[in-house]
């Protein structure tokens, strides 16, 4: 019953062996720093939007869901030397980059490594895209963070799908799609198209959608 019905949903589902294969590609893709790089311009409005809709981080635990090298995080905790900032990727090569004050954790987006509301905020930039079983991820998201904690997603926008080269299992989303799936947990959600840089105004690729729990 079960293999028939992951045979004719079209559901995409993300098999341990699918897993292994995109851990494998971002163990390698660790080595390209011009495609995967471990800092950020501060300035980015991708930056500016989670300090802006984090505010004061003292003290406030944060997690950022598909780290990467945790570039985002480094900003953070640059700003607000008192947040306790934990980067959680499923590949080690990238998390290698991940160093004190950050706190590096292995694990993946759709069977996260905290307990229910250990967060007071979760982010997660360009890495819901690859989750392939992105509700699920969205689901983990909002169970880590406590009730009137902040979510913060940044990723493609599903309308612009082809203009990029991509993996076989990457699938970006709809931002209605998106703000229903985090309706499902969260009392406020609400999105926009988001550019890089002030003066430019958004070409519409990439959205944020912003969420209170
Ligand atoms: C395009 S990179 C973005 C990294 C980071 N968020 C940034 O913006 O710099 C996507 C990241 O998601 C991670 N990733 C992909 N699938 C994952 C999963 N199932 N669980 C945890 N991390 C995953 C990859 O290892 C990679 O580091």
């Amino acid at each position: 019953m079960i293999d028939w019905f992951k045979r004719f949903s079209k559901r995409p589902v993300l098999t341990a062996d699918l897993q292994a294969r995109i851990r494998r590609s971002f163990e390698e893709a660790a080595g390209d720093e011009e495609h995967f790089p471990s800092t950020i311009d501060p300035r980015i409005l991708h930056v500016r939007v989670l300090l802006e809709t984090f505010g004061d981080l003292r003290g406030k635990r944060v997690l950022d869901a598909g780290c990467g090298k945790g570039r985002f995080g480094r900003v953070l905790v640059g700003e607000h030397p008192g947040a306790r900032v934990h980067g959680m990727d499923i590949a080690l090569a990238m998390l290698r980059h991940v160093a004190a004050p950050l706190h590096a954790c292995a694990g993946s987006l759709t069977a996260l490594p905290y307990r229910d509301g250990a967060f007071d905020f979760a982010y997660a930039t360009e890495s819901l895209e690859h989750a392939v079983e992105i509700e699920k991820a969205v689901a983990e998201l909002c169970r880590v963070v406590k009730r009137g904690g902040k979510i913060v997603i940044i990723d493609k926008n599903k309308e612009h799908w082809g203009k990029l080269e991509t993996p076989e299992w990457e699938r970006w989303f709809g931002r209605a799609e998106m703000e229903g799936w985090l309706r499902r947990h969260c009392a406020r959600v609400e999105s926009r198209p988001i550019s890089y840089w002030e003066d430019v105004d958004p070409d519409g690729m990439f959205l944020v959608w912003i969420a209170e729990k």
